[in-house]
């Protein structure tokens, strides 16, 4: 099987190379070679590869910045979108592609199914969506796309890397209690996507590790497993806030619990609660 990877260089990216699969031939096209702000660039990429897969794990992803930024963003996750997808058709490429939790509105009660109405508040959000909407429209049930959420990695800059840093560094911290979601471990949803691959699942379906927390409550296990294992000489306090305490540009899902019971059927893969793939990525730094 011979994959194009674009986005090599995220933390999605670097965790497909770690879990790659014997029986997969990878081809990594990376900014600045492939630039999703050039079509040229794109259409060179792809014709030169000729690929049975391409996974797209590029994306526009500073979410406050895009408020400023909205030209670039939605250039990045929907025209180039747009552009991967067109290409896939002519050439008969299958297609992965990577959205997100924020597609929602965090206004729901219980788990998202991938078929409830998406209602972004964010640019970042908005233009997600108008890019899984560009992929179903061109290529329809000829790709996957899967959404996740509160991506991290021991490669490239996230929540649980940035709190390390300022348990280190400050007295005490605040950190929103109000927002729920599921940190999810991207190296677990890397091997979640190749088995996908394998069973050439086709479809919109959700994918994190298992259980649910707060901010508050993901930072409280960052700082007791980060003692635990060196990480960290001493705690702080942590003190829990609410969305209006800690203002940011963009408006985030208060609830984004994404409901994977259709992948896990499609595919018989069981998630690991986030605790323990947190511990296994601390041990990692
Ligand atoms: N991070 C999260 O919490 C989260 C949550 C839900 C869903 N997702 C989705 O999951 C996927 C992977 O996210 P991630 O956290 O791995 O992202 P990431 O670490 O920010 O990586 C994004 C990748 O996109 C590339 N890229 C950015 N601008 C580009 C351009 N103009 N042309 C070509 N490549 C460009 C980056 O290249 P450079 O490194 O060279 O800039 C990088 O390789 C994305 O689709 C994202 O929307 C992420």
């Amino acid at each position: 099987m011979k994959v194009l990877l674009l986005g090599s260089n995220g933390q999605l990216g670097w965790e497909l190379q770690r879990t790659l699969p014997d029986n997969v031939t990878l081809t990594i096209c990376d900014y600045p070679k492939v630039d999703f702000g050039s079509t040229d660039s794109i259409s060179q990429c792809i014709n030169s590869t000729e690929p049975d897969y391409i996974i797209n794990a590029a994306a526009y992803t500073p979410v406050d910045k895009a408020e400023q930024e909205k030209e670039l963003a939605y250039r990045i996750n929907h025209l180039a979108v747009l552009e991967i997808s067109e290409l896939c058709k002519e050439n008969t490429i299958s297609m992965v592609h990577i959205s997100t939790d924020f597609v929602f509105n965090g206004q729901n009660f219980k788990p998202y199914q991938p078929d409830d109405t998406p209602d972004p508040e964010s640019v970042y959000g908005k233009s997600k969506l108008k890019g899984e909407q560009a992929v179903c429209k061109i290529l329809g049930d000829k790709a996957l796309i899967i959404r996740t959420a509160w991506l991290y990695s021991s490669h490239g800059n996230n929540f649980v890397k940035t709190m390390l840093k300022l348990m280190k560094e400050k007295p005490s911290l605040n950190v929103i209690d109000e927002q729920i979601g599921t940190p999810t471990w991207a190296n677990g949803l890397s091997k979640t996507i190749w088995i996908a691959l394998e069973k050439n699942l086709k479809g919109t379906f959700h994918w994190t590790d298992a259980g649910v927390a707060s901010w508050y409550d993901f930072a409280m296990a960052i700082q007791e497993e980060g003692i635990g294992i060196g990480l960290l000489d001493q705690s702080i306090p942590i003190l829990p806030v609410g969305t209006l305490q800690y203002p940011t540009p963009a408006k985030r899902p208060m609830y984004s619990v994404l409901d994977k019971t259709s992948f896990l059927q499609a595919t018989g893969i069981s998630p690991i609660h986030w605790r323990v793939q947190l511990r296994s990525m601390l041990k990692e730094l």
